[in-house]
């Protein structure tokens, strides 16, 4: 089905909402036909794709394609968004099979071709409940088994744990993990076996396991050395691809694997 944004002036159709006024098509804005996943559990047999024909500007990120098609054509489409700025990492889509952050991809990145088409569709991998909303459960069932934080035996100091800048620096990458899954649900092992951890646990293990003011390391290379852990990993790559910030994924589940083989951190 394709439903157009006819023109500025006319009243869009909207479905599941009020009308509402078209915003008047902005000068340089191209014509953008967006296939977007849908999924409704109490109305369909299973997910189908629909057809919007937006305009945006080439500097519009993605996000705001989503949101004019929320707010002037089709109400009823349901997506997971906050900060807008990549920082959140509550927007994680496929994006021309591609996991991304809707609002870190801009629509000059995704024109050029002659049609002006990008397609969309939920993350993979984790159970869909609607249109491009998936349930993020499973995922946080595994960042929180690898115990996700600091852990002390010793006294506490009477004063702030001190830590060099060159300690700091080994795992300065992975902190900066906002937990969107855009790695995990883009390795092959987490889509064919349900009982990996997936790259983002690790990456959060490592965080903590490489921290010289932690004294939990060994036991969560324990839980990463067993049936669902690292061992899992093939090194195929698509998580460090696939984040959207930079982390170099696959590195740090090296660097774990080698923990564990020399029992050294
Ligand atoms: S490197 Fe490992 S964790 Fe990353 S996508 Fe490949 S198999 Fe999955
Ligand atoms: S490692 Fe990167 S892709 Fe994976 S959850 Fe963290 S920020 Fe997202
Ligand atoms: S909306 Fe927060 S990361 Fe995209």
């Amino acid at each position: 089905m394709t439903i157009a944004a006819e023109t500025g002036t006319a009243a869009a159709s909207v479905q599941g909402s009020d009308r509402a006024e078209l915003p008047p098509i902005p000068e340089g804005a191209v014509m953008l036909t967006v296939k977007i996943q849908r999924y409704n559990p109490e109305l369909d047999d299973g997910p189908h794709m629909e057809s919007y024909r937006v305009p945006a500007q080439p500097g519009d990120r993605l996000l705001n394609v989503l949101h004019y098609i929320k707010w002037y054509i089709d109400g009823t489409l349901t997506f997971r968004r906050s900060c807008a700025h990549g920082v959140c990492g509550s927007d994680a889509m496929r994006i021309n099979g591609r996991n991304r952050l809707g609002c870190k991809v801009l629509v000059k990145d995704l024109i050029g071709d002659k049609r002006n088409e990008v397609t969309i569709e939920p993350i993979k991998g984790l159970p869909l409940l609607k249109d491009l909303i998936v349930d993020m459960e499973p995922f946080f069932d595994a960042y929180r088994a690898v115990k996700p934080f600091l852990i002390t035996y010793d006294n506490p100091p009477t004063r702030e744990y001190v830590q060099s800048s060159k300690d700091r620096d080994r795992f300065d990458d992975t902190t900066k993990c906002i937990l969107c899954a855009c790695c995990t649900t883009s390795c092959p092992v987490y889509w064919s076996e349900d009982a990996y951890v997936g790259p983002a646990a690790i990456v959060n293990a490592h965080r903590f396991i490489f921290d010289s003011r932690d004294q939990g390391a060994q036991e969560r290379l324990e839980i990463l050395s067993d049936a669902e852990g690292v061992w899992r990993c093939r090194t195929t790559f698509n998580c460090t691809e696939a984040c959207p910030r930079g982390i170099q994924v696959t590195k740090a589940i090296q660097e774990v694997k080698r923990a564990l083989m020399f029992r050294r951190v």
